[in-house]
């Protein structure tokens, strides 16, 4: 008696095949290419727990712009790192500020780049938190006036999109409100909507040297045990403008862009966090894993899962491989 049973393999016979029936599709317009920022002249000063990545000197970012635009790379999310830190992380928003100073460049020699500015105080303030401090803890409403003037100056400096990753309550609103007042309704938000406190991000400390110098960051960013509440994260900040939502980190949280991708129709982004890059860096420098497939399939998985844009520091390997520019 002959078995009834579907033949899947049918459609997998051939490249071509494959190709033909592949539901998936990793496109360079859909990468995003982190970039640090610092004061002085000459630097391109490698971080030793994120081969391949560098903080620039002013000086020294139009190497790497070149590079980055001949290879097919539109979109780049901008970090400074000023040498001067307070309380209040008054460069952050200073008009002359590190980022402010870079966002203007890039803007006069690549206009053409979509240049994403991340918005939150951590490395610009002496403690390392992402906003004010009283009582040993961030004070919300205090640390959205500054967000605040954070993102205009970054949109007067030539932002395309703001891009708030403070995880204060309201920020969204804050920021919307103050963009428009200052004339810039037409720069869209990309709300980190739902961040968790991640012990991913500990090579962007080193990166970013903004690593908190007393306690964490667990109030304000989310507990990696949550998913519902992540969902309530995205609804305010759709409720509030945001125009994206940011899903951080990746990996281990492809389940809330999956969630988020099927409830809200806005573009979908996930960041894939500079642990997640180290990890397989580490293993790739030591023969242990084929470094191009692993990463090509981490993509794919996460258009996969939802996202529409990812923000990677693989983007620029991601770009050659995918070649043909
Ligand atoms: C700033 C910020 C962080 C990251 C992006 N923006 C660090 C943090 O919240 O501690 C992490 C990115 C990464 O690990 O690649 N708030
Ligand atoms: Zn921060």
């Amino acid at each position: 008696m002959a078995l009834s049973f579907d033949r899947h393999r049918r459609l997998r016979t051939s490249p071509a095949m494959r190709n033909l029936v592949r539901e998936f599709h990793v496109r360079k317009e859909d990468l995003i290419y982190p970039l640090f920022i610092v004061e002085g002249t000459g630097v391109k000063n490698e971080i030793s727990s994120m081969p391949g990545v560098y903080q620039f000197s002013l000086d020294r970012l139009n190497e790497e712009l070149e590079e980055i635009v001949a290879i097919g790379i539109q979109s780049v999310l901008m970090f400074g790192i000023p040498d001067e830190k307070d309380a209040c992380g008054s460069q952050g928003y200073a008009e002359d500020g590190i980022v402010q100073k870079a966002i203007r460049q890039i803007k006069e020699t690549h206009p053409q780049l979509v240049v994403v500015a991340d918005t939150c105080l951590c490395e610009y303030t002496d403690h390392g938190h992402c906003g004010v401090i009283h009582n040993h803890d961030v004070d919300n409403d205090e640390s959205l006036e500054l967000l605040a003037k954070t993102a205009v100056s970054q949109a007067r400096a030539g932002a395309d999109i703001i891009a708030p990753s403070n995880m204060m309550d309201g920020f969204v609103i804050a920021i919307r409100q103050a963009l428009d007042e200052a004339g810039f309704k037409n720069i869209p938000i990309m709300s980190y909507a739902v961040k968790y406190a991640s012990a991913y991000y500990g090579p962007f400390r080193e990166a970013a040297e903004s690593t908190p110098q007393f306690g964490d960051r667990k109030t304000y960013q989310m507990d990696p045990a949550n998913a519902r509440e992540g969902v309530r994260e995205a609804a305010s900040d759709i409720a509030e403008g945001a125009d994206f939502l940011i899903v951080k980190p990746g990996l281990a949280y492809m389940d809330m862009v999956h969630r988020l991708r099927e409830k809200f129709e806005v573009p979908m982004v996930v960041y894939n966090v500079s642990a997640e890059y180290s990890m397989v860096k580490a293993a790739a420098l030591n023969g242990w894993i084929d470094e191009e497939r692993i990463v090509m399939e981490t993509m794919v998985g996460f258009k996969r899962a939802g996202a529409d844009l990812i923000i990677t520091y693989h983007a620029k390997d991601v770009a050659k491989w995918l070649g043909g520019n």
